[in-house]
């Protein structure tokens, strides 16, 4: 399987942004995020070949890198903000294997796919909201496939009072759209998802930033009956 890229090198992503129809603000966003957000560790556990959904892909830098390193992935972003999408089509003009899509993630239908990436979305929803998405996931999830959470952990009491502070002034300024903030317990969740028929695995993610970011890695059994117990 080729690699376009390598893994350390995922800041020449950043290149597919410069001429990007964005702000210098968010330009300065997606520098910042490719620098921060440690891409290369949730590619990590992402299947190197199938279907791949990225729900809430913002401007798409995940979508197209994984799309980058194997082209045996087939790679889908889902966001509700078409200027975020517009910047990720332009990033992608030339990669054959990515494609992004308008959606508001709760009206969203999707054919079953090997993996699904939450990364930093699920709390603009509401709990019944969330457990639905959840369910939805793990029903359109093959056998042996994974769903990427990575939320704010409220466990971790400062950090996650640091990552609430900046998704308020984020999403109360509008430079992202996000309808409310329900970060949820990592306890309750990890059950929910356990609940469902995933193994989930928790992995710190904040390394040398001050946010919370947790990454819960859930994995769909080889052999389920694909009859989820919530
Ligand atoms: C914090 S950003 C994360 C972006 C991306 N996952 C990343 O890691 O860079 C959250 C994204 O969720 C999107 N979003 C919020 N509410 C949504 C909804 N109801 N349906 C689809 N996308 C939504 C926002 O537009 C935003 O791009």
């Amino acid at each position: 399987m080729e690699k376009l890229i390598s893994q350390t090198s995922i800041m020449t992503l950043y290149g597919h942004y410069k001429h990007a129809p964005i702000s210098p603000v968010e330009r300065l966003f997606v520098y910042l995020r490719l620098r921060l957000s440690s891409y290369q560790v949730m590619e990590k556990h992402v299947p190197t070949s199938g279907q791949i959904v990225d729900l809430g892909c913002g401007f798409g830098m995940l979508t197209v890198y994984l799309a980058l390193l194997s082209q045996a992935r087939q790679v889908r972003g889902v966001d509700i903000s078409h200027r975020r999408l517009r910047a990720a089509q332009f990033a992608s003009a030339h990669i054959h294997n990515v494609a992004f899509e308008y959606s508001d993630l709760l009206q969203y239908t999707f054919d079953r796919c090997n993996c699904i990436l939450l990364i930093d979305t699920l709390h603009y929803f509401p709990v019944p909201d969330q457990n639905r998405l959840l369910k939805k996931c793990y029903e359109r999830i093959g056998p042996g496939g994974r769903l990427l959470l990575r939320d704010s952990n409220k466990d971790k009491k400062f950090r996650h009072f640091v990552t609430r502070f900046h998704e308020t002034i984020m999403t109360r300024s509008g430079f992202t759209k996000g309808e409310m903030l329900c970060f949820r317990s990592f306890a309750e969740l990890t059950n929910y998802l356990e609940g469902l028929g995933f193994f989930v695995d928790a992995l710190p993610m904040w390394h040398r930033t001050p946010f919370a970011d947790t990454l819960l890695v859930c994995t769909k059994s080889q052999t389920t009956n694909d009859s989820p117990s919530r």
